[in-house]
């Protein structure tokens, strides 16, 4: 019977009340329960469930097996599995960094967790010009715990090859590597909808450059074959929920074993997005440096903290050869560079879009703002190895700003 929530149907906004009643204790019987429907992406269904006169509430993802926004688009309701089990471990190795996870429920396919409505997007934060101070402490502490902890230099091998085993990923891996590793760079599927006043300038600078195709393509197969540490997959602003002391990383539905510069260089990357918006419409001078100093901070403190914790926590023999952590860490900010640039292109010149950009009313700014993203890119993917503290990332940006100053 539907009501027992004994087999797998979607559930409506009443369903999840009764539902929350029946699989938890969260809520006093007597407590008077509103539900409605709150997500806003592309693929799930979150639900709010609150206590109007306690002020408790909680949050209900639920899986579908087709995306939300379209039947046609069929995907295993296996993400939900893998969002709530990668939830539950990173808020062990990084405490405080992700909601609390409630509950994983395999039958109904969702996952009930700490509801996080006092915090706000990350990329909506910053399209408002507003300051975290503890953004870049916060984002490099998840991501060396998280990755370096999870690595084969830090855990026994054999437990590693099973959680490599328990995140294979196939079906959202090959969105990443359709969107993100080759539609930017052919757009053979058609669908890369380019901005009309830089669609030229994109076809000439990105699809005609055979060098930078030629780089994309060996980062393609080494972001599909490197299993080097569980990442997030999907590390952009809009998976990350701030307030003015607090950050939680949501949405780890992508998590696979992949390349840690996965995970940096999306950070870069979409930080850079809110750089670019803010330079091409001048925005205030404060949060404009403080938006650098988060972009250098991200580099150098993710650097440091990596080493510290290499010390603590390294246990492969050979792992501890003097000299291989800094080695080590050199290949990830050679991949943060990459994978920097390929975020940068591909919210550009592929299907899915940034809000920092996509949302520059005035033409002329977009376009500004699109070139300067592209154009570092291209440095990030043609250079890699060039990069390897905050400074000399954030350079490379304002070096393109300058060379885009006269449209
Ligand atoms: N724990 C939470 N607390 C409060 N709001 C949440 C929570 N989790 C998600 N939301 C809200 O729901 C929205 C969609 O969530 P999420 O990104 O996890 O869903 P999704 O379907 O996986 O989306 P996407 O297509 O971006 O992957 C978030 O932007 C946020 O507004
Ligand atoms: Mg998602």
């Amino acid at each position: 019977m539907m009501a027992d929530f004994n087999s797998y149907f979607l559930m409506n906004a009443d369903e999840v009340i009764k539902y929350v009643r029946s699989k938890t204790d969260f809520f006093d019987g007597s407590a008077q329960l509103t539900c409605a429907e709150i997500g806003d992406g592309n693929l799930n269904y979150v639900f709010r469930v609150i206590d109007e006169q306690s002020g408790k509430s909680l949050i209900v993802k639920q899986a579908g097996d087709t995306a939300r926004i379209s039947d046609e688009f069929k995907l295993s309701t296996n993400r939900i599995r893998i969002e709530s089990n990668v939830l539950k471990l990173e808020g062990e190795l990084a405490p405080g960094l992700v909601p609390d996870v409630y509950l994983y429920d395999s039958v109904m396919n969702c996952c009930v967790m700490e509801d996080l409505s006092d915090h706000t997007i990350l990329r909506t934060a910053l399209m408002e010009g507003r300051i975290f101070p503890k953004l870049a402490d916060d984002l490099t502490t998840f991501m060396v715990n998280t990755l370096l902890l999870t690595s084969d230099v830090v855990m026994e091998h054999k437990a590693k090859k099973a959680l490599v085993q328990d995140y294979i990923n196939p079906e959202l891996c090959e969105i990443s590597e359709d969107l993100v590793y080759s539609e930017p760079f052919t757009d053979h599927n058609n669908r890369n909808n380019l901005f009309p006043a830089n669609k030229e300038w994109v076809e000439q600078n990105i699809y005609a450059d055979d060098a930078l195709r030629f780089e994309a393509a060996k980062l393609k197969f080494a972001f599909m074959t490197n299993a080097q540490a569980l990442v997030h997959g999907d590390l952009h602003s809009g998976s990350v929920f701030v307030k003015e002391d607090s950050t939680k990383v949501i949405d780890p539905e992508f998590a696979f074993y992949g390349p840690m510069g996965y995970d940096t260089g999306n950070v870069v990357a979409n930080l850079m997005f809110a750089w670019s918006r803010a330079h091409v419409t001048n925005a205030e001078e404060n949060y404009v440096a403080w938006l650098e100093e988060t972009i250098k901070d991200t580099v150098d403190l993710f650097a440091e903290k990596f080493l510290v914790s290499w010390k603590k926590n390294v246990t492969d023999i050979m792992a501890k050869e003097p000299g291989f952590d800094r080695w080590y860490l050199e290949t990830v900010l050679h991949d943060t560079a990459s994978v920097t640039g390929m975020e940068l292109i591909r919210r550009i010149a592929g299907l899915a879009k940034v809000k920092d950009l996509s949302t520059i009313s005035d033409e002329q700014q977009r376009v500004r703002a699109e070139r300067i993203c592209l154009t570092a890119a291209k440095q990030f993917i043609l250079n890699p190895a060039s990069y390897k503290t905050g400074e000399q990332f954030l350079l490379v940006l304002k070096d393109s700003a300058s060379s885009h100053n006269m449209q």
